[in-house]
């Protein structure tokens, strides 16, 4: 099993229609078996998929209540089907918070490694497990990105871009001491077609330094209604530009990862 985590320290970039989107295509339009994690108290994700509950069980349990943590849950009791047959999930909720906090005043061995040892347990139950992100990084997120082998970094040109970027990698960075294979790799979202927009584009990627994907997903208002439908954006508009967009970025994501 493959984990993708999509992170960035800024918000309302598009976090959560990449990962939600880059999760059905894999599963849905590619065949792969795909675990969606939510590691954002906001639950957006887990609402996408139809399965989110203020109190229910999920990702909380995963890092508080696990056997590897001496708890009584296995990773296989919080997997929740959704109406996809490709893809399952492991929802969110605001108590994700109150794990946050849980997890930084007690210290234990493998406070940062607990995700990483709890998602070994299906690691042959599926291809990839896409985890979508808040955009801080708590110990949920660092548990996160210490089990995952690629970030992938939404970018929305709109200023402080590139300071965000930068963050995130001094963030990694520090985090490599654990995950040493960790990578991260940019995506452009909401990109419009302005003179300021494409000069950091083409900054990004050619000078930056940055990993890039090549496509860059375009800005439209159907990303907006089918966030606001609750309905994965390549099922509410399979053939619009966004969805478009990111069936490229999927090709291109499958080509880096299977070769
Ligand atoms: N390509 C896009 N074009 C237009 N709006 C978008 C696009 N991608 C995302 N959005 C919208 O922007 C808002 C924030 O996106 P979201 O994915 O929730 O960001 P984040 O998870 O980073 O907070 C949502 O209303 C979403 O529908
Ligand atoms: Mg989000």
């Amino acid at each position: 099993m493959k984990i993708i985590a999509v992170m960035s320290p800024k918000g309302g970039i598009g976090k959560t229609t990449t990962s939600d989107s880059i999760a059905y295509m894999l599963g849905e339009e590619q065949g792969k078996r795909v675990l969606v994690l939510d590691g954002d108290p906001q639950g957006d994700t887990s609402k996408t998929f139809g399965v989110y509950e203020p109190d229910g069980i999920g990702m909380s349990e995963l890092l508080e209540k696990h056997e590897c943590v001496g708890g009584t849950y296995k990773t296989g009791d919080l997997i929740r089907p959704t109406d996809y047959s490709h893809i399952d999930i492991i929802p969110a909720n605001g108590y994700l918070m109150k794990t946050d906090m849980n997890l930084l005043l007690k210290s234990e061995d493998n406070q940062v490694t607990r995700m990483r040892e709890a998602l070994e347990e299906v690691s042959d139950a599926y291809d990839y497990c896409i985890c979508d992100c808040g955009r801080l990084l708590d110990m949920v997120v660092i548990n996160i990105l210490i089990a995952a082998e690629l970030v992938i970094a939404p970018v929305k040109v709109g200023g402080y871009e590139i300071e965000a970027l930068q963050n995130l990698e001094e963030q990694i960075e520090d985090l490599r001491d654990i995950n040493p294979d960790l990578r991260i790799k940019a995506l452009m979202t909401m990109r419009q077609k302005n003179k300021t927009s494409l000069e950091v584009e083409e900054w990004l990627k050619t000078e930056s330094g940055f990993d890039m994907f090549v496509t860059p997903i375009r800005r439209s208002i159907v990303a907006e209604k089918s966030t606001t439908a609750m309905i994965p954006l390549p099922k509410f508009s399979k053939r619009g530009i966004v969805s478009q967009d990111y069936r490229c970025v999927v090709h291109e994501l499958l080509k880096e990862m299977e070769g």
